[in-house]
């Protein structure tokens, strides 16, 4: 709690939520020097970054015109709000669910509590999915190139459909999540980008989203990030990862029910000579390539790395028929 070990920091009283008479409230320097101490004393490594952030979020500014304004004296409202936000991210409540916002591929997209936060490495899958659609854009056995159609299974915020609608004008995309809460921010993500009406979004658990959907030709490409945590190593992670849903993560025993479900799946729904791109954890490429093989129904596969050097995406292709 703030109040218990932060009554004075440079001179400023920061550990009290009662309302400051506006001249006693702090200015700038003194909200990001306590506030980072807070946050380093909670164990949290960006504790600077992170008070900047939210500091700027509620001077409704950037962080750069936040730190040029060290005089600026904050009012009672936004002390409080501050405060308020502070007191969450030390209990390790994890930053984009206080800014209601996280960049992915460039784009910021909202967020809130009950939806994963988009993560740097699943940007992996959406320059798989490019690299491969610029390279074998769809032809067999359409007549004439089609822009292609993506299937996104578990679209979360929407991150993977939103980027890729976004870098392919033609494409249509159909984005399923079991959660309603995902799919309501994932429309609006696809809204505030301007794809919306190339997204469709189907709501159901994994294939059964499509029941009475699926394009009768298949789909050129699935793309997914399923859950893949073992389900015994969730509560070894970071504190803020257990502030986000169990379901978004959790991938059954060994980590691989959901890519064991849709590999078993996805040859009724994926054309011939169509790819399919799935977000594993460092460790799993060679199991889900031990999965892939049985089926007798894919090409590769090929393993792409994220920005760390780790195996993130395994690429498969549907084997043409003749
Ligand atoms: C790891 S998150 C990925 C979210 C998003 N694609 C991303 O990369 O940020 C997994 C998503 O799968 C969804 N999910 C979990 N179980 C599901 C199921 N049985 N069917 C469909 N979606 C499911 C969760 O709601 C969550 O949004």
């Amino acid at each position: 709690m703030i109040r218990a070990y932060l009554p004075r920091v440079s001179g400023t009283f920061l550990g009290s939520l009662a309302p400051l008479p506006e001249r006693l409230c702090p200015n700038v320097e003194d909200c990001l020097g306590s506030g980072t101490l807070l946050l380093e004393r909670a164990g949290i490594e960006t504790a600077r970054l992170d008070v900047e952030c939210l500091l700027a979020d509620v001077l409704a500014s950037t962080r750069w015109q936040v730190i040029l304004e060290p005089r600026r004296r904050l009012t009672q409202a936004e002390f409080g709000r501050y405060l308020a936000l502070l007191e969450r991210r030390e209990r390790r409540e994890p930053l984009a669910y206080l800014l209601g916002t996280r960049e992915f591929w460039s784009l910021p997209l909202a967020v809130s509590s009950g939806v994963l936060i988009p993560r740097p490495e699943t940007e992996t899958l959406v320059e798989a999915s490019l690299a491969i659609l610029r390279r074998a854009p769809p032809q067999p056995p359409a007549p004439s190139p089609q822009p292609p159609v993506i299937l996104d299974l578990c679209t979360g915020t929407g991150a993977v459909a939103v980027a890729l609608a976004r870098e392919l004008p033609a494409a249509r995309i159909i984005a399923t999540d079991i959660s309603r809460r995902a799919l309501r921010m994932a429309r609006t993500n696809a809204e505030r980008h301007g794809v919306a009406d190339r997204v469709t979004f189907l709501r159901g658990d994994l294939w059964r989203a499509l029941d009475g959907h699926a394009p009768a030709n298949g789909v050129d490409l699935v793309v997914s990030n399923p859950p893949y945590i073992p389900s015994g190593t969730l509560a070894t992670l970071m504190p803020e990862v257990q502030w986000e849903p169990r379901r978004a993560l959790d991938g059954g025993r060994d980590g691989l029910q959901f890519h064991r479900e849709i590999i078993a799946t996805v040859p009724q729904h994926l054309r011939p000579g169509g790819f399919l791109l799935l977000e594993i954890g460092a460790d799993q490429a060679a199991a889900v390539a031990g999965l892939l093989a049985p089926t007798g129904a894919f090409e590769g596969p090929r393993v792409f790395q994220d920005l760390a050097g780790r195996d993130r995406v395994v690429v498969a292709r549907r084997t043409i028929l003749h």
